[in-house]
Parts: structure tokens; C-alpha cells; sequence
């Protein structure tokens, strides 16, 4: 992860339109973590990382920025939502969970790198099992000879598995353990422990049963998990990926707002939301948390809280949390240009989507650029009169307007459909003004 600011700033730019300064504050706080790895030790541990909150109303582009890192960033990421947790000691999830869904994240990363390192060891390994199992060793005692025409038919089965030719041929396969993979990441490590020794005791006792015919094909895909048990090194891998979620773990902390609790509600102040935001700030500030995979500190993880914050403010927020985010951005609202080039210029715009749905019924939907601007117009129009929900205005806008073309689309085939301005305000002039029935249908 060596992008520098203006990189990640340019990847950003295909999906997320505008929203320059959130794009700005997040690259380099990106940046900040790359250029603290390159110090020594020492000055590393004095470094800690700036917490940024995203203020901007719904549809604006917050989830999507985040979504847009997940996909880019090699380092463990996750994107969790504030509402999801409750306050230790009530039932669901607690806080501290989300960093073990870090690590958990991390993990996968480092396996999969290390996979891709092996992945001739471990597509040999595969191989040889299936192999065994479609042409049974010879017994020790075969003579010579025998022994020499085996080699040559091992060789050519060999081949015709790698080709795929022996895909549909099945096979007995035997499964060391049950693969009951809970997802425990909720689960103190002490029960994921006992978690762990029950299937292992029940994986014994079900030996028997852990014969299972399978085609060739799918044992390919079934022996992979078997291979990576097998043939990579879990102890270090869980200790690299430890390392990696406690130096360069992201946490994208979205719909903080939910947990905050506003002034007009004073009086009845939701205690539970308080909770949260209480058992988060010792995560936040560093703390030590317990994982299956060993203890992790957090002094280092970056989060990135976001929030529309329409009921309440950041203020809402207990004092010590609002501290410990001290990188504000705010996200602007979209203008009508914005809502056209979200529409224009996006790597996988709406427009894009659709037509591409309408090509699998053999048409061809094409957009006049004069439709376009008065999509996001009248997008832009409804976002006015009634609730301003952002980009999302575009989908329902988008559904109302091809809605028959749409259910229409087999007497296309072969053809081409314009959409045309005149066509979008037939469909939509009446219902964008007239305010309750924009509130119904858009
Ligand atoms: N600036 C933008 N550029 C491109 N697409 C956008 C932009 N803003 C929003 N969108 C699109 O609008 C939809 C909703 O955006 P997103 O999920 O990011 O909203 P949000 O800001 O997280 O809102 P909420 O506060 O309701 O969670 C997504 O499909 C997204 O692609
Ligand atoms: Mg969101």
C-alpha cells in the first residue's frame, strides 16, 4: 500500500463524484500511516493516528467512499456499522467484536497472499489426492516392469485431470475435520476455544461419516482448504496478520450518528447508545483486546467514523468520543451537475447497469445526453421539494422512467431504444411537482 495521496485521490475520482476534501483527508491520513512505517521503531510508537469523522447528509457518497477503499486497500479494512453493537453486559454484539472482525479480515489477506505464493505446492497437492484416488497406488510388491507402465499411466492421468477431462468422474473423498466454520467472531475467546474443541470432538466421532462422494471438479475446490491447512504455516500467518490489523488496521465506523444521542430527546437519554459510545472510546484511544489469534492493540488502528447526523449533532456525542476524532471533513450536497456527472462519468454508473441489464433481452437502451441532464434535473427538482436523499433520488428516478420500457424489453430485441428528454419529462414533469405524489413514487 504505497499510493500516494494524489493516487488514491485519482482511484477515488471513478466512483465518487466531487466530495473533494473527504477524498483529500482520507488519502493522506493513508499516506501519514505509510510514511510512519519507514520510521524507526521508536519515533513509530509516539505516532498515533488521526481519526477522521465524515459529516454529510444521506446519499452523498460516505458509505461509498469506504466501500471504493475496501476494494483498493491491501491492509485489513473493515466497514462496520455503529448501530449494529450494544453495550457490554446487554445481549448482541459488543464493541470489541469489530476488532476481531479485523483480524479475522487481516487473516484472509495474509492467506490468501500466501496462497498465491504457494500456489504450485498447493495445486500439486491437490493433484496428487485426486490422482490416488482415480488410479490406486500399486502394492510394494510389484515388479519392475509393472511398476514402469504405472508411472506412465500416473503421468497421463495426471494430465487429463489438469485438462479438466476427468471433471465429471467421482470420487471418494475423506474429510479430516468437519468444516463447521461458525461465525464466532462474536464469541469470547474462551467459548471460541470451546467452540473449537467440539467440533473436533464431534469431527472424531463422526470419522466414519466423513466419506463423501464428490466429482472431480468439485474436489478440486474442496481439497483447496484441505491444501492450505496442509501446507501453510498458520502460526505465522496469524501472527503476521496480527501485526499487520495492530499497525495498519482500518476501521470504517459508518452511521455514528445513530449513537449519538440529541439534545431534544435530553431527558430521555437512550442509556444503551451512551453504553456504546463509552465502550468505544477505549478502543479508540488503544486499548488491548483478546482474539482467538492472540492479544492485539489498538493504539494504531485507524477509524473513520461517518455520519449524516440529521437528528443530531457531532456534539451529541460524549465529549470524550468527539475528542478522539479530531479530523472533521464535511461532504457537500449534490448538485444537479454532480447528480450528471454521478450519472456520466462513474466506472459503474446507473446508466451503465441498466443497459447492460437490457442487452442480456437482446436491446440496445441508449440515453440522449439532453435525457441525462434532465434526469439529474428533475433528480435534483424532487432532492428540492421533498427530502433531499442524495444520489439515491437517482434510483427511484431511474426505476420510474424505464419501469415499461423495461417490462416491454423482449419487443426491443435486435433494436435500439433512445431514451429522449421529451420522453423523460412525459414520464416524470407531473409527478416531480406535484409534492405528495413525488413523495409516494420517487
Ligand atoms: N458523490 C457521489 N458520486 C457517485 N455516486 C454517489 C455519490 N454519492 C452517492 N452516490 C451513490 O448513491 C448511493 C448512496 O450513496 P452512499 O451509500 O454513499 O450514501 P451515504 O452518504 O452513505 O448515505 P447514508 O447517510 O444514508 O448512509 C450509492 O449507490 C452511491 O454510489
Ligand atoms: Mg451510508
Amino acid at each position: 500500500m504505497n499510493l500516494t495521496p494524489k493516487e488514491i485521490v485519482a482511484y477515488l475520482d471513478d466512483y465518487v463524484i466531487s466530495q473533494r476534501d473527504a477524498k483529500k483527508t482520507i488519502a493522506l491520513a493513508l499516506r501519514t500511516r505509510y510514511r510512519r512505517m519507514q520510521l524507526d521503531k521508536k519515533l513509530q510508537d509516539e505516532i498515533t493516528p488521526k481519526n477522521i469523522l465524515m459529516i454529510g447528509s444521506t446519499g452523498v457518497g460516505k458509505t461509498e467512499i469506504s466501500r471504493r477503499l475496501a476494494k483498493m486497500m491491501k491492509v485489513p479494512f473493515i466497514k462496520v456499522e455503529a448501530s449494529k453493537y450494544t453495550e457490554v453486559g446487554f445481549v448482541g454484539r459488543d464493541v470489541e467484536s469489530m476488532i476481531r472482525d479485523l483480524v479475522t479480515n487481516s487473516i484472509t489477506i495474509v492467506k490468501a497472499e500466501q496462497e498465491e505464493a504457494n500456489q504450485g505446492k498447493m495445486d500439486n497437492y491437490i493433484l496428487n489426492k485426486i490422482v490416488e484416488k482415480l488410479l490406486p497406488p500399486l502394492p510394494e510388491s510389484a515388479s519392475e516392469s509393472k511398476k514402469d507402465d504405472y508411472q506412465r499411466l500416473l503421468e497421463v492421468m495426471e494430465k487429463r485431470v489438469q485438462s479438466g477431462e476427468m471433471d465429471e468422474k467421482i470420487i471418494e473423498l475423506e474429510f479430516d475435520k468437519i468444516n463447521v466454520e461458525f461465525d464466532d467472531s462474536n464469541l469470547p475467546p474462551e467459548m471460541a476455544k470451546v467452540q473449537e474443541s467440539f467440533s473436533q470432538i464431534f469431527s472424531t466421532i463422526n470419522k466414519q461419516d466423513n466419506k463423501k462422494e464428490v466429482t472431480v471438479k468439485d474436489a478440486k475446490s474442496i481439497l483447496k482448504l484441505e491444501a492450505s491447512q496442509k501446507l501453510l504455516d498458520t502460526t505465522s500467518i496469524n501472527a503476521e496478520a496480527l501485526r499487520r490489523a495492530e499497525d495498519g488496521g482500518i476501521i470504517f465506523l459508518d452511521e455514528i450518528d445513530k449513537i449519538a444521542v440529541s439534545e431534544k430527546a435530553q431527558g430521555r437519554n437512550d442509556p444503551s447508545k451512551e453504553g456504546v459510545q463509552r465502550d468505544l472510546l477505549p478502543i479508540v484511544e488503544g486499548s488491548s483486546v483478546t482474539t482467538k489469534y492472540g492479544v492485539i492493540n489498538t493504539d494504531h488502528i485507524l477509524f473513520i467514523a461517518a455520519g449524516a447526523f440529521h437528528v443530531s449533532k457531532p456534539s451529541d456525542l460524549i465529549p470524550e468520543l468527539q475528542g478522539r476524532f479530531p479530523l472533521r471533513v464535511e461532504l457537500e450536497s449534490l448538485t444537479e451537475d454532480t447528480l450528471y456527472k454521478i450519472l456520466t462519468q462513474t466506472q459503474n454508473s446507473l446508466l451503465k447497469q441498466y443497459e447492460a441489464l437490457l442487452s442480456v433481452e437482446g436491446m440496445t437502451l441508449t440515453f440522449e445526453d439532453e435525457a441525462v441532464r434532465a434526469i439529474a434535473k428533475l433528480s435534483h427538482r424532487a432532492n428540492e421539494l421533498t427530502e433531499d436523499i442524495g444520489a439515491r433520488r437517482l434510483h427511484t428516478v431511474l426505476e420510474k422512467i424505464l419501469e415499461e420500457i423495461s417490462f416491454k424489453a423482449d419487443e426491443y430485441q435486435n433494436k435500439t431504444y433512445t431514451v429522449t428528454s421529451e420522453y423523460v419529462h412525459e414520464k416524470l414533469d407531473e409527478v416531480v411537482e406535484d409534492e405528495d405524489l413525488s413523495r409516494y413514487i420517487l
